[in-house]
């Protein structure tokens, strides 16, 4: 059993976090930190949670405690280590892109390691500091890893990928505004978003002379979920695509690929990342599906917690799915 602390716990991922781990077998939630709400019901703040915990939101935090998950915006994780320095033995789990970057890994002594288990499942096993990967960044690379490992990334990489507004965390914007967001579609930051940089660090990793990577990123009419499609030059039939897919992940519990066309609602709700591949006329188009708040952050942030203490790799993320 370990004891945990959430910090950002009136975020998304934060909740996410909590409804999760109140179910962990072998973990309990010593503290909830916030910033805004300290003395009032987690399920104030997180309504579903009424009836399944009494926990209050704290402005303090035990220093000491086993793991602590950093649930904050870009630099603020950073900037909350620095305040609260937590004792030597305290693992960390970051789900900000603070510490992603191999320039950025190293913090006050501390190195953290890329959580994306699929890609380094055995350094992250004998981590203490894990940088949780981003959710397009877990979507994509997951599209990708296997034709990298076998140095097929050769031309220029095509990616369009959708998300859902809860991407964009609880803080409302013009964009995640309902009367925006309902019955709309838009791109953004084409060819530049920042999830770009640790998706081209993991793949020049294992490929390194990959092609270059095109991305597109959509926000899409729906809360939760990312959709993304990627498709290069591949020479060689389906079967020999299927089999590199299903042979690079054969060790992978939530990363499954399927022979038949996928959705994204398979995998709202769950840990899993479904993934499709076609060959038509040289070209490779891959299709992804995860639900990120889950594969994309909390829950990939559970699965990694699980190699960090030795559980096991699905304990506590045995969630269910709908299609309809
Ligand atoms: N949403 C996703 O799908 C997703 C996926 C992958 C990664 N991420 C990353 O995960 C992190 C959290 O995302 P999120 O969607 O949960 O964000 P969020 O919904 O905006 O929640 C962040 C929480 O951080 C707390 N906070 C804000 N400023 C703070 C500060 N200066 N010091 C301490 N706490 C502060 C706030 O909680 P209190 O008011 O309770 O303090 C806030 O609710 C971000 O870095 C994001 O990029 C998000």
């Amino acid at each position: 059993m370990i004891n945990v602390g959430i910090i950002g716990g009136s975020g998304y991922t934060g909740g996410e976090l909590i409804r999760l781990l109140l179910h962990h077998p072998q973990v309990e939630i010593k503290f909830v930190f916030s910033t805004t709400r300290a003395g009032t019901k987690v399920s104030a703040t997180h309504s579903d949670l009424l009836g399944q915990t009494e926990l209050l939101f704290g402005d303090e935090v035990d220093h000491t405690i086993d793991l602590v998950f950093l649930c904050l915006g870009h630099g603020n994780s950073t900037k909350f280590l620095q305040k609260y320095p937590f004792s030597e033995t305290t693992k960390i789990i970051d789900l900000s892109n603070d510490f992603r970057l191999k320039a950025s890994r190293s913090f006050e002594g501390r190195d953290f390691v890329y959580g994306l288990p699929e890609l380094n499942r055995d350094t992250i096993q004998k981590a203490k500091y894990i940088a949780n990967p981003g959710c397009f960044a877990t979507a994509i690379q997951l599209a990708l890893l296997p034709l990298a490992q076998s140095q097929l990334l050769d031309n220029e990489v095509h990616i369009n990928a959708t998300t859902g507004s809860t991407g964009a965390g609880v803080g409302l914007s013009p964009t995640t505004h309902f009367s925006w967001r309902a019955n709309n579609m838009s791109h953004y930051k084409a060819f530049t978003h920042q999830h770009l940089g640790e998706i081209n660090e993991s793949l020049t990793y294992v490929q390194k002379d990959k092609g270059k990577l095109l991305f597109i990123p959509n926000r899409g009419n729906f809360t939760r979920g990312i959709w993304a499609t990627a498709y290069t030059h591949f020479k060689g039939s389906e079967r020999k695509a299927i089999d590199l897919f299903k042979d690079y992940y054969s060790e992978a519990p939530f990363t499954q690929l399927s022979e038949e066309p996928i959705a994204l609602k398979q995998v709202i709700n769950t840990n899993y990342c479904h993934l499709h591949i076609m060959v038509h006329d040289e070209m490779i188009l891959i299709a992804s599906a995860i639900d990120n708040l889950l594969k994309g952050a909390s829950g990939q942030a559970i699965q990694n917690m699980n190699l960090l203490f030795g559980f096991p790799e699905k304990e506590g993320l045995d969630l269910k799915s709908g299609v309809y």
